[in-house]
């Protein structure tokens, strides 16, 4: 079964939405496998960030998502990355549509609440990167 890694980030554990995101992730039929709430150590932060090393936005990026706790997932489904995405909805809130995460309660790029993975090969280095050996859960979902 597909994999995907999703991050509610600082800013949206901050401001108390980590249940409204959970509950989407859920009610869409997706399983959270994994759960972590951590603050992120710098190095794992490059390291996921890595394709934006040479982007101007790329220490604010660092700074901020280490800057406070952020919840780290593993989710489970069926096409879970592309849906993820579509959940989500477009990096910038200003084109994320509305009934999206982003399009409901951001207003800024660099604080546009949660982060999933693009591609299975970013999926399957995300997790790798944040859960390294943990053990990611197996269970039935009623749907
Ligand atoms: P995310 O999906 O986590 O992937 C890279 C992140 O960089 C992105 O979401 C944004 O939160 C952040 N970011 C900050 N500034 C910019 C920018 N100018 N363009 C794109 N992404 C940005």
């Amino acid at each position: 079964m597909e994999r995907t890694y999703v991050m509610i980030k600082p800013d949206g554990v901050a401001r108390g939405l980590m249940g409204e995101v959970l509950s989407r992730i859920e009610k869409k039929g997706l399983k959270v496998v994994a759960m972590k709430l951590a603050v992120m150590e710098e190095a794992k932060a490059k390291e996921h960030y890595a394709e934006h090393a040479a982007r101007p936005f790329f220490p604010g990026l660092v700074s901020f998502i280490t800057s406070a706790p952020s919840l780290s997932l593993v989710v489970e489904g069926r096409d879970s990355i592309k849906i993820m995405r579509a959940i989500n909805g477009a990096t910038k809130p200003a084109e994320a549509a509305l009934g999206t995460i982003r399009g409901d309660f951001a207003m800024d790029t660099g604080r546009n609440i949660v982060h999933a993975s693009d591609s299975l090969e970013a999926a399957e280095r995300e997790i790798k990167i944040h859960f390294g050996n943990d053990k990611i859960l197996e269970y039935k979902r009623s749907d």
